[in-house]
């Protein structure tokens, strides 16, 4: 990990944090390298993980984008890569195995609207500013987020905000099904740990089996019918189930 990722965990929450305040968090090739090194391996060094935070250091931004100043050198072969290793690490966050929540405080822009996007869930505070201004560049999103805009808000408004490059409010945000919550700036990180608060306390193995099940249904390989009965099948039969099941019964908290 190197120092433009900062990680922090209490209690089973993990936060992760990118450093780059000066350039509002814009995602460089050490960026994403980290991203990619905890999102896919170092996360096991934090014993009994239960949720992940992901936000952005300073006042101003959660991450403006992708550096645009490492952009002048690419050619298309190192163009690509540089995509597809940025949509290989999303994929890492959006099927982690533990809900991630973006903690929106500021600008999430370009790379950084896709970095939100790829989490489980999004909070932002009401200075948060959401787009994808990469057609102003002569670009289009290359972390996913021609993908993943029109899932969250149907295809006329990814449409709309790819198109002009426009940004939208966090209560707008809200509005259009981009995030979960539009909160006050002090409220940000409370509303993140009352949602986990929630999740923390459900049977771990049912939580990571219905995030693969939701995301199944937006991955074309699968068929996310077929993903949630064979998991079902596979969960009653689960220690977990049979505590669960119990607990009801025996009118008790289940102990997972
Ligand atoms: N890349 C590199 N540096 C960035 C950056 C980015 N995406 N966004 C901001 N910065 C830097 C600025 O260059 C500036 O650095 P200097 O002080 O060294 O000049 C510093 O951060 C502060 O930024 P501003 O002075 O511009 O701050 P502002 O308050 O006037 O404006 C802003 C804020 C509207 C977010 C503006 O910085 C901006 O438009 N940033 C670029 C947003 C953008 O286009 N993002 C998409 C990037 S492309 C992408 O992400 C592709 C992809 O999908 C993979």
């Amino acid at each position: 990990m190197n120092e433009t990722v900062l990680i922090s965990s209490e209690g089973g929450i993990a936060t992760v944090t990118i450093n780059r305040p000066k350039a509002l968090n814009a995602i460089n090739a050490d960026v994403m390298q980290a991203l990619n090194d905890w999102f896919g391996k170092e996360y096991k060094t934090i014993e009994g993980l239960k949720g992940v935070i992901v936000t952005g250091s300073g006042e101003k931004a959660f991450v403006a984008g992708a550096d645009i100043k490492g952009f002048t050198n690419l050619t298309v072969e190192s163009g690509s890569k540089v995509s597809k290793f940025g949509q290989e690490t999303f994929f890492l966050i959006e099927n982690f195995h533990v809900p991630v929540i973006a903690a929106v405080n500021g600008f999430a822009l370009g790379g950084g609207c896709e970095l939100a996007m790829s989490c489980h869930m999004r909070v932002a505070s009401m200075n948060a500013k959401f787009g994808l201004p990469e057609v102003s560049l002569g670009l289009i999103p290359g972390y996913g987020g021609t993908q993943r805009l029109p899932q969250l808000v149907g295809k006329a408004k990814a449409m709309e905000l790819t198109l002009t490059g426009g940004m939208v409010t966090a209560e707008e945000a809200h509005d259009i099904g981009l995030v979960n919550y539009a909160v006050e700036k002090d409220e940000l990180i409370d509303t993140c740990m009352g949602i986990f608060k929630k999740t923390k306390s459900k049977g771990p193995l049912a939580v990571s089996k219905a995030i693969a099940a939701i995301n199944a249904y937006y991955d074309n390989a699968k068929n996310g019918y077929e993903t949630e009965y064979s998991t079902f099948g596979d969960l009653l039969v689960s220690d977990e189930c049979k505590e669960g099941v119990s607990a009801f019964i025996e009118k008790r908290k289940a102990n997972f």
